[in-house]
């Protein structure tokens, strides 16, 4: 038999904001229950309406803001508080940043039990316009609503699968943002609407891919649609009707997607589906600040782990004698090598394998060098875009080589499978680029407490700002 559920309280209730959750929800106690509010900052008095109630804590929003912080700024986007994208747009862009940098240093005390020895200042967006419009990869919800009578593009509701009802969205890049309506007009106008769920957007520089994944092969008519559409907006689309080795642009739409990388000296190219880095300022600077930390010296050879189309490699091998870039992804270690070739780069090599098979201290077994496309055809990968990652860990030639410094930039899931190998490849020092502070923390604690490294520098980079994402760097020195 279910329980009936107690109904909320319709009357809001007052508290004082503590404290501020990970997640940038306000939190309050309230007869010695936490509460998580959204839309509310540290110091805060508010009055709140629940939304949630659960066993341990319950959830509410914001109705009135009684005493309002001094980080308090008003919300920029129309939609902040329903769309799901956004969680810290009333927050004052400094206090963001400065509130991430507390949360690492909070993430790495209470999971790691560790401090650095210094803190880096946080990586920010230089001037206050570039906080917005600095995503350049999104991949954006569809759904056509019947009871609306509308197609609804954009991100998802806050706490729901629901598509948000957005016009425009202030943190896309304008060149999207400002264009959603104009792609759910579109997208009304097709005869598969209800069979379009999502479209990936990336650029780089310059022009835009709007990648429409269909359930349907559109018709002559729909294609029509979409290639006047691509001649009067600028955009240039592509269709994905099945897996990402599905990806194929409309007759006369294929564009070559690149960023540059003026301190380099670098241009990388890429394909629609392929990870890059959201925020192209951020990562300008994040590469910087990397090639500052890891000082690589012409006589040393240095290890990419996690190297994608070779962001980090390709900067690191300008410096350093020799590089190797390791990667699950074997079209984007296509991708990687040829940005080499036309970057004039040679002193560095690239190999795919699956970094979380588990490889024990120094036995890598090969002496025969891969490419990646040698690796891929002896696994059966492709080498086009995104391959499941294919070769073991203890299959790979370099594992046997000696490096004198390591870059690692994992998945939210960390690098716990490649420590112990790489803390017995002679590294002296690892970069270590976070997407996620909680694995980061526990990959510390393993490099300090069982491998011999300390925790020399870490900070926080607002590679997102406006959401509660928190990208790291953290910097070991063997011992
Ligand atoms: C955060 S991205 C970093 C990419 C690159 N360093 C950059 O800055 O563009 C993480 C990378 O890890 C790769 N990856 C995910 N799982 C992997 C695995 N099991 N083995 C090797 N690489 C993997 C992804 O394909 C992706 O390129």
């Amino acid at each position: 038999m279910s329980k009936k559920r107690k109904p909320l309280p319709s009357e809001p209730i007052e508290a004082e904001i503590e404290s501020l959750a990970h997640d940038g929800r306000g939190i309050a106690r309230v007869e010695g229950k936490t509460v998580f509010v959204h839309g509310a900052l540290v110091g805060e008095r508010v009055r709140f309406r629940l939304t949630r109630r659960l066993r341990r804590h319950d959830e509410a929003v914001v109705t009135e803001v009684l005493e309002p912080s001094v980080q308090r700024v008003e919300p920029r986007c129309a939609h902040f508080g329903v769309c799901g994208g956004c969680a810290l747009q009333h927050m004052e862009p400094a206090a963001q940043i400065e509130n991430k940098q507390a949360i690492l240093a909070d993430v790495l005390q209470r999971i790691g039990g560790l401090a650095p020895a210094r803190w880096l200042p946080p990586l920010a967006a230089r001037d206050l316009g570039a906080h917005w419009g600095y995503r350049r990869k999104a991949r954006l919800g569809v759904r056509w609503v019947p009871k609306k009578g509308r197609v609804l593009v954009g991100f998802r509701e806050r706490g729901s699968s629901f598509i948000a009802d957005v016009q425009r969205c202030e943190v896309l890049h304008p060149a999207v943002g400002e264009h959603l309506e104009a792609l759910a007009r579109l997208i009304e106008g097709l005869s598969i609407r209800e069979r379009l769920p999502q479209i990936e957007v990336a650029q780089g520089d310059g022009p835009v891919v709007l990648v429409f994944r269909v359930l349907d092969p559109p018709s002559a008519a729909d294609c029509d649609r979409l290639l006047s559409f691509a001649a009067q907006s600028g955009f240039h689309v592509y269709l994905q009707e099945g897996g990402v080795e599905t990806v194929r642009p409309l007759p006369g739409q294929e564009i070559e997607l690149s960023y540059r990388l003026p301190n380099q000296g670098l241009t990388l190219a890429f394909e629609p589906n392929d990870f890059t880095q959201v925020n192209l300022e951020l990562n300008r600077q994040m590469i910087d600040q990397a090639l500052a930390l890891l000082d690589p010296q012409p006589n040393e050879r240095l290890l990419d782990l996690f190297c994608g189309l070779g962001n980090f490699t390709l900067p690191l091998a300008r410096r350093a004698r020799e590089l190797v870039g390791v990667e699950g992804d074997a079209g984007l270690v296509a991708r990687a090598e040829a940005n080499a070739v036309r970057n004039g780069i040679e002193n560095v090599r690239f190999y795919t394998a699956d970094l979380y098979a588990q490889a024990s201290p120094r036995t890598g077994a090969n002496s025969e060098p891969q490419t990646a496309h040698q690796a891929a055809a002896q696994t059966g990968a492709q080498a086009g875009p995104h391959p499941s990652p294919s070769l073991p860990l203890t299959a790979t030639p370099w594992l046997d080589e000696p490096f004198d410094k390591a870059l690692l930039d994992p998945p939210r899931s960390g690098a716990l499978e490649v420590l112990d190998w790489l803390a017995s490849s002679g590294v002296q020092r690892i970069l270590y680029v976070s997407c996620y502070p909680a694995t980061l923390a526990r990959d510390a604690a393993k490099l300090v407490g069982e491998l011999g490294f300390r925790l020399e520098a870490a900070g926080a980079m607002d590679m997102f700002p406006h959401t509660a994402h928190l990208e790291a760097m953290a910097l070991f020195e063997r011992r």
